[in-house]
């Protein structure tokens, strides 16, 4: 049945929004505090719908109405930044934005969940890549929802091992549709318990630790830095702003968040961007079953692109 939900005021809200992940957890004894309390929010199903579809036309994410609790908990926030009372008036803002709101809005509903060599399989499959190239010829690779960068950047450490050295042929472009994680990712500064799935030889190549204030903290080093480029795009946008030929693109863990048809157009301009011998590397939970016309498994989750 349709409820009403409600979050807490400004300060409560602020602890609830941090400790936000990717799915709703069960109702917690702050939120249950703060039902009623003098200037809690309220998202009736209604307004639910319409932010649902506003983020479904602008980032193609789907929103099913068990995520009610969670864009409450995302959104509050901003609202009590912006002074607005109400989501309904936070939609029509929307609706009327010139782009800088809806920049806010995207960046609180995207789930950026990663890790640093997630699905590590993916990155032997991608040294056998770089073997299969041989040692001079130039690669270019995709991260197109590169998050906070632990995906591009564990690509890059790749390159400099398997080519020894700190220019390997490699180039990297990362992007993401939410600008706060790739700022996140362009600085390459993460806590140490970030690092929990690099090896200690690695940490000591690749990341320089921080002293004094910085103590708790890890910086990407030079030669990762100097082969990864960073730019936004929005994988709904009619135009990307990325060259074709690519030898590889890492669209992994973002396509669960689209809709069938929004898949098939995505995957459909991945393949045009591709090249012939190009590699596609989805993320564990996806399959391209519905795209077979576009696409052949090479098994674990990585992919060719079929003739058009
Ligand atoms: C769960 S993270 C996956 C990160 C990384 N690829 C990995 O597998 O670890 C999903 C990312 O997709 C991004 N995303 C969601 N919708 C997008 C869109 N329309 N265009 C580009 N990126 C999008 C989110 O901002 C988020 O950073």
């Amino acid at each position: 049945m349709d409820r009403v939900l409600s979050a807490a005021p400004a300060a409560a809200a602020v602890d609830v929004v941090q400790r936000g992940g990717g799915s709703a957890p069960p109702p917690s004894p702050l939120s249950a505090r703060a039902v009623g309390a003098p200037g809690a929010l309220s998202l009736s199903p209604a307004d639910f719908r319409t932010l649902a579809k506003l983020i479904h036309d602008e980032a193609g994410i789907v929103l099913g109405a068990q995520k009610q609790d969670m864009v409450l908990r995302r959104l509050s926030r901003r609202m009590h930044s912006l002074g607005l009372r109400s989501f309904r008036e936070y939609a029509k803002r929307l609706q009327v934005d010139d782009g800088g709101e809806r920049e806010h809005f995207r960046n609180a509903l995207t789930t950026n969940l990663t890790a640093f060599f997630r699905e590590s399989h993916h990155f032997d499959r991608l040294n056998a890549l770089f073997a299969q190239r041989g040692p001079t010829r130039r690669l270019r690779v995709w991260s197109a929802a590169c998050s906070t960068g632990e995906e591009p950047y564990s690509i890059a450490i790749c390159a400099c091992e398997h080519y020894g050295g700190g220019t390997p042929p490699v180039q990297i472009l990362a992007t993401d549709v939410d600008t706060q994680v790739l700022a996140t990712a362009r600085a390459g500064v993460y806590p140490l318990e970030r690092l929990k799935g690099i090896s200690e030889p690695r940490r000591r190549a690749y990341f320089d630790r921080g002293t004094g204030p910085n103590e708790g903290l890890a910086r990407v080093r030079e030669p990762l830095r100097r082969i990864v480029q960073w730019q936004p795009q929005n994988l709904m946008a009619a135009d990307y702003a990325v060259e074709g030929g690519l030898d590889a693109i890492f669209l992994r863990n973002v396509l669960i968040y689209f809709d069938r048809p929004t898949q098939r157009t995505i995957l459909a301009r991945m393949r045009r961007l591709l090249r012939p011998d190009g590699w596609l590397f989805v993320g564990h939970s996806e399959n391209l079953f519905h795209c077979a016309d576009l696409f052949r498994s090479l098994g674990q989750t990585v992919y060719a692109p079929l003739p058009p």
